[in-house]
């Protein structure tokens, strides 16, 4: 099995989660970055996996041309759709389904809430004074959930 994980990231979480999850997926696993490789050849794979976060309510933009360029292909692969974000529970659920097309969600093999990381050092003054305001956290904070990596994984493998 041939699989490229795609995905946007702006501090790093996203691309973090990209790598633990190649890990589970075994050797056949290729990364790309979206902010840095935007051609990506999709007829060499049979899996795709496609990964982003929330900033503000949205998913970083690259992903979303991405999908919106390629999605005649996408959907006739076998796929995978996972978010990095900091709500929770149905807030969640909800920025996943705005996230991906419905098509897209209906279609894929698995989807995956991966949870995510405020990281203060990566983030600019602007940033820094939302997430104070708007989360209340006032320091770096990581929630990233590797069971829900791993049963994604298991679910892709399957
Ligand atoms: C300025 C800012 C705005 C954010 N807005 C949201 C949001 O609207 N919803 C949410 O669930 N998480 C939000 N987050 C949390 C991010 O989704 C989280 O930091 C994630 O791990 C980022 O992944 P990345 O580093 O791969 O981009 C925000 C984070 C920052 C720094």
């Amino acid at each position: 099995m041939n699989t490229a994980i795609i995905y946007g990231t702006k501090h790093g979480s996203t691309h973090k989660c990209a790598n633990t999850l190649a890990n589970e997926l075994g050797s056949n696993t290729k990364l790309y970055n979206l902010e840095t490789e935007t051609d990506v050849n999709l007829s060499e794979y049979d899996t795709i996996i496609i990964g982003g976060s929330i900033h503000a309510g949205a998913i970083n933009k690259n992903v979303k041309k991405f999908i919106n360029k390629n999605i005649d292909i996408l959907t006739q692969k076998k796929v995978g759709l996972y978010l990095c974000c900091m709500y929770e529970g149905d807030k969640a659920l909800e920025q996943f389904q705005n996230s991906f097309p419905e098509d897209l969600r209906n279609k894929a093999n698995a989807h995956g809430l991966f949870g995510g990381e405020f990281d203060f050092e990566k983030m600019n003054f602007l940033e820094k004074a939302i997430v104070k305001k708007v989360a209340n956290v006032e320091k770096s904070v990581s929630n990233l959930n590797y069971a829900n990596i791993k049963a994604f994984a298991k679910t892709i493998l399957s």
